[in-house]
Formats: structure tokens, sequence, C-alpha cells
């Protein structure tokens, strides 16, 4: 759909009018049912949502950020709780947490995956911790009980879910995914010997449907899963007042209901989700191809344990501030995701944390580079991405 040479950083308006016919179809049906809110369009958007995530139950809400905020709650994380997660990931992550009541708390990041590092978890959990006289797990810095820990699968590429579930059994601790960028994404569970879906690890999981994701709305939207049949029916008291029978309100909620013609756009999109996510897996294999012998690129990782489903890809450079603009001058979208670590964010003043407490995020935030990628992105158009990077970097750092 983009007539001139430039190449877009994600292109959202091809799979659209792909499908414009049975995405009006949505609309039409909307129409003359009336049915705008809740009801069978976001049902059977659930249903097929929680198939797709191997999971019994998923409830569709208004965003990503509600999801994660009403699965931290549903999960009995109380106000003034601890809960762990990465300063490398979007604010959206920490607003949750922090909407729940709770407390974010950093480790930093693997320099490999930028997913949660296991050690620095370890470390945090053994020395970060102490006891308290009733056997709780205390975080020494701010003296708060630690209930849980949130891994981010950021850019669609799965945490070490085996390793982090082990700790967080060995600890007490609830494990919430943050899927927000990781629809489809498999991480191979070397205890269960076998792929398993994100969002169907931890006790609960949330997912962003925002229109630039692998599966994403015409609006805003988002769905938080689980196996638990109590957390499923806690999440949907949430984002619906607090009722579970109309006007009778057993807690107080939230207005965190999704629209069903949203449901029914994304329940269309979910039947290509497959199939765009292994388009973006070709393309990413394409560009580690491409971009292979290049020394001055760092290409994305991926660990025999984790089938990643590229929301992003992601490359590293040491001048990736020159690449950046040497690409915008020729036409090329990029983007940085992201420039500042959370707990460098004038937001986060208040946790205290210094500049120099999470190095490895820290380094990475300055070196990373988002490439175009979308299942719709052409080999001609990966070819000059790769040939303008080639050019960018002196040829002497280029093996033949
Ligand atoms: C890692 C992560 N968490 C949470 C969110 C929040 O999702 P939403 O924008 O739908 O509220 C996003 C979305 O950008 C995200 O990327």
């Amino acid at each position: 759909m983009y007539a001139s040479n430039d190449i877009p950083f994600l292109d959202l308006v091809t799979p659209h009018v792909e499908l414009e016919e049975e995405l009006t179809a949505v609309f039409r049906r909307a129409l003359y049912t009336a049915g705008f809110v809740g009801g069978p369009m976001v049902e059977e958007f659930e249903q097929a949502f929680a198939a797709f995530c191997d999971c019994s139950h998923s409830v569709a809400v208004s965003s990503g950020t509600d999801a994660l905020r009403f699965a931290i709650m549903a999960c009995g994380i109380q106000t003034g709780d601890v809960v762990v997660t990465v300063p490398h990931t979007f604010i959206a992550t920490t607003e949750a947490i922090s909407q729940a009541g709770a407390i974010p708390e950093f480790v930093d990041v693997d320099e490999n995956t930028y997913n949660l590092s296991v050690e620095r978890l370890q470390e945090y959990l053994e020395q970060g911790c102490t006891r308290d006289g009733a056997g709780r797990l205390i975080s020494k810095r701010s003296q708060r009980p630690v209930t849980a820990v949130v891994p981010v699968h950021l850019y669609g590429q799965m945490a070490d879910m085996d390793s982090i579930l082990r700790l967080a059994n060995q600890y007490g601790l609830a494990v919430i995914e943050d899927a927000c960028q990781a629809h489809g994404a498999e991480y191979f569970s070397g205890k269960l010997n076998r792929w398993i879906k994100a969002g169907s690890m931890g006790r609960a999981a949330a997912f962003s449907f925002y229109p630039g994701k692998n599966l994403g709305a015409c609006g805003e939207a988002g769905a938080a899963t689980t196996n638990d049949a109590g957390i499923a029916a806690k999440m949907k008291m949430l984002r619906d007042h607090g009722q579970a029978k109309k006007y009778y309100h057993d807690i107080e909620g939230y207005n965190g209901r999704l629209d069903s013609i949203q449901a029914g756009l994304l329940h269309v999109k979910l039947r290509h989700l497959a199939d765009w996510n292994a388009k973006r897996r070709d393309h990413a294999a394409e560009y580690d191809r491409l971009l292979a012998g290049n020394e001055a690129v760092v290409c994305p990782y991926e660990p025999s344990w984790s089938r990643a489903v590229y929301h992003l890809y992601v490359i590293a450079t040491d001048d990736r501030d020159g690449m950046m603009n040497h690409l915008k001058s020729a036409g090329i979208g990029t983007g940085i995701h992201y420039p500042v670590p959370l707990h460098l964010q004038k937001a986060y003043k208040g946790l205290n944390y210094r500049a120099t407490d999470f190095p490895v995020c820290t380094r990475v935030a300055g070196k990373i580079l988002s490439l175009p990628m979308f299942p719709q992105l052409l080999p001609e158009q990966q070819a000059r991405v790769a040939d303008e990077i080639h050019r960018f970097v002196p040829t002497a750092l280029i093996s033949q």
C-alpha cells in the first residue's frame, strides 16, 4: 500500500485492506444488533483467544495495561506489596503494578535476550530480601513484602519461564506474565518436555491488542488469560464495576470492558495470527542472514527454548543514533524500544534508584534499534534495509 520507495517501520494499512470485507461485516453485525459492549461477540472472541493461548480462560478488557492491572489484583497482590520486574520494558508494566497498589522493584535484564535475568532475580531474592518474624519475604530496600514477579516477554521473545517459575515456587511468589508483545510465542519447558504458549505458564497473563501489536484491534483493547477459574471470575468482576450480577457489587471495580466491535474485529484477525507470526519469523531469519557478517551489528538472540514471534526485530549497534539517522535519510522507518530505562525515568524518581543500578539495561538502551517488521514486509524491502545498514558501516568492518 506504500507507493513510494520508502519502507515504513510498520504497515498497518495493508492487513486491514486485505480483510476489508470481513472487518466491515463485524460493524454491520454490531449495528444490526446494537450489541456494543459485552455480549456474544466478546464471548466468542474470548473463547477463541483462550484456545489460541492454550488457556482455559481469557478475559477481554479495554487495554493491555488494564489486563495486567486486573491480573495482578486478581492474583491477590495487596496494597504495599512489592512486585519484581525489569526496567527494560514499556512503562505500562510498572503502571499496572503501581495502579494495582503495589510497588515495582527492578532486577536487570540478560545480556543476550534483553529479558529478565534469572541470575539477577536469584541474587535479588537471596541478597536483596530477608524474612520477617512471620516468615514473609521482605525487600531490604522498601521493607515491604515481596509477593509477585512480572516477567515481560519483550519483543515477542519468551523470558526463561522454567527458571523463573522454579525461583517463584521456592520463594512463594505469584508469576504474572506480561505477554503484551508475545501473542503466540512459545517456550520449551524442559520440566514438562514440551513447547508451551506465552500467557499459559504463570498464574495469569496480560496481552495488549494495541493496533501495532501482532494481534491488534482497530483501537484500544487487551485480554488477560489464566487457567484458574477463580482468578478469571475476579478479573471479570474487576473489569465490570465489581459486579458478578447486574447492580450487585461485591467489590469496587473499574470500567475496563472491551467493546464488542473490537472483539469482533480481533476475532477476524485472530484467524490470521499464526500465519502472520510465521511470516514474522521468516523475516527475522532473513534479516539474520542478510546482516550476518556485519560485525557492527548484533542480531536478536533466540535461545533454543524460545520460539519468538518478533513483535519487534531489534539489533544492537554502537553508533545507534548515526545508523538511525542514515536509515531515516534513506526513507527507512525505525524505532527505539526503549530509549530510557524505567529506573531513570522522571516518573520513578521517587523509587530512588541510582543511574548505575542496572548496567546491562542501561547499556542496551543506548544501542538498540528496531528495524521494519510486519508480516507483509517484502524481500526486496528487507534487502534494501540491509544494504543501507551495510552502507552505513565502514566497509572494513564487513567480512566477506
Ligand atoms: C510490554 C508491554 N506491557 C504492557 C503494555 C500495555 O498495553 P496497552 O497499550 O494495550 O495498554 C504494552 C503495550 O504497549 C507493552 O508493550
